[in-house]
Formats: C-alpha cells, structure tokens, sequence
C-alpha cells in the first residue's frame, strides 16, 4: 500500500477530464493536479519546449511526493514520455502513465470501417504519433486535423454558441467527408467540447476520448505495483492547483471534477 497522491498535469483544465475518470475508478485515491496555464497553451508551441515546461511540473510533483506521474495531456505526452519513464520509472520507481496509446487501443476496438479521424493540437498532429501507431494495424486509415482554436474554448469554458459551432464546423465537416466511424480526441481538452463535436459529426461517429481509457491503466498500474492507498483511511482531500491565476481554473474545476472532492481549505496555487 502507498499513502500518496497521484500527480497529474496538463497543460490547463483538460486533465481534469482525465482526473474525472481516475477518480470515478479509484475514489479513494488521492489527486494532486497542476494545470500549467501560466503556459498554455501547449499545443503551439515547439515539442522540446513542451518537453522543459511538462519536466519542470513532473519535477515538482516528484518533489511533492506523488506516487504515481499522469501525463494528462496528449501534446507532453508526444513531447516527453520517453524522457519521463527513463527520469522516474527508471531511475525512481514512479510509474508514468500517458494518454495516447490507451485512446489509440479504444479507437481500435470501435472501428468498423476501419477510417478513423484524430483531432489534436498542431503540437500532438505533426508528431505523427497517432497516425503512426493507429496504422501499423493492417487496413486502419487514418485522417488528421489540428484544431488549435478549440483549446480557448474548453479553458474559458464555452460549451456551446454560434462561435464555436462554426469553428468545429470549419475544423470537421473535412474530416467527417472522409467517411470516418470513428473520432480520437487526441487532446484532453476536447471531451469539454463532445457535446458540439458529436453535434456536427453525427451519432454515427463513435468519439473515443482518452480520459477512460487512461484511469483503466492507472487503476492497472496501482493494483500491478501495490500502490492503492489504505482502505481504512479516511476519505482522501485532493488538491487542484495552477501556475496562473485561480478563479476561472478553480471555478472549471469545481464543475468537471464536483464540489464535494473539494475541501474548504483549498488553496488555490502551487
Ligand atoms: N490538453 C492538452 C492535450 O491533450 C494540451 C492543450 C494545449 O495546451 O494546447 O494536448
């Protein structure tokens, strides 16, 4: 057994997609998250920049005590994995859990036709490491497009309107011609969006976020390294920080995540 939070990070609010899931399969485990939206976002900016901001936060939940790393964010996940299991798997013992390859293992179950479409940040797209590890499957087509703009939209919180339904117009009426059956969102800010997105691309296009995906190989890498935390121990407190300024991220949060994961001490920064 092990006490400690799970670190996770993203780069603002979408990880908390991610924490939402780990916490519907493991309620009795302890969250410690950092959105980095000092410095989001993410997606526009170069990998081996991405790679310094996602160590300097591992880093520091290392530093904290965190007994398990979720990279919640698929742009550092495609910057940085390697980096991170060598720095603390390797050399620590901290398993590093990412987002890709379970989202890319549920698209491959969902697929009939066998087209699928990815949708990410500029970052995760040129990185190819969707399409390359979606297509080493015998028959998979796969169909990409950044969509940059919809990161603004999930951190001010706007699910809905004319602007964004125009602009998830823009990004997918391309890609929904291309017959796809199913869409990865390849970046977790997305499942803040599904509502829009599944709006213009029809029930016929099966989403697959990897916010589920991800908890199931947490919870896999919890019970696999004996790290669950001490059932007899009161309910955990977790803590929901950032590196820029609270209000929105907090409010955001307190939505995605429930009031009641939250203690009345809660502070709001790292
Ligand atoms: N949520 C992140 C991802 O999954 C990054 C979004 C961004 O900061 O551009 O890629």
């Amino acid at each position: 057994m092990n006490n400690a939070p799970i670190g996770i990070f993203d780069s603002g609010v979408g990880g908390l997609t991610v924490a939402r899931a780990i916490l519907d399969v493991l309620p009795h485990e302890e969250i410690y998250y950092v959105g980095d939206t000092a410095n989001t976002p993410y997606g526009d900016r170069p990998l081996a920049e991405v790679r310094t901001l996602a160590l300097s936060i591992m880093d520091g939940l290392v530093d904290k005590g965190v007994k398990m790393l979720v990279i919640a964010c698929n742009t550092a996940s495609s910057a940085v994995l390697h980096d991170a299991r060598e720095r603390y798997t390797q050399r620590r013992g901290i398993p590093v859990i990412e987002v890709v390859v379970p989202a890319v293992h549920e698209a491959l179950l969902a697929t009939s036709n066998r087209r699928i479409g990815v949708i990410g940040t500029s970052g995760t797209i040129t990185s190819g490491v969707y399409a390359d590890a979606l297509e080493v499957m015998p028959g998979i087509k796969v169909f990409t497009q950044a969509c940059p703009r919809f990161v603004h939209f999930a951190e001010r919180g706007v699910t809905t309107g004319p602007e964004l339904l125009a602009c998830v117009h823009d990004y997918l009426d391309p890609l929904a011609a291309h017959d796809i059956d199913t869409l990865v969102l390849g970046c977790t800010h997305y499942p803040l969006l599904a509502g829009a997105i599944s709006y213009v691309v029809g029930d016929g296009v099966t989403l697959v976020s990897s916010s589920t995906a991800t908890a199931k190989r947490a919870y896999a890498a919890l019970v696999e390294n004996q790290l669950t935390r001490d059932p007899s121990l009161p309910a955990p407190r977790h803590r929901f920080t950032t590196t820029g300024p609270t209000t929105r991220f907090l409010d955001l949060a307190r939505r995605i995540i429930g009031p009641d994961a939250f203690g009345d001490d809660l502070k709001g920064t790292t």
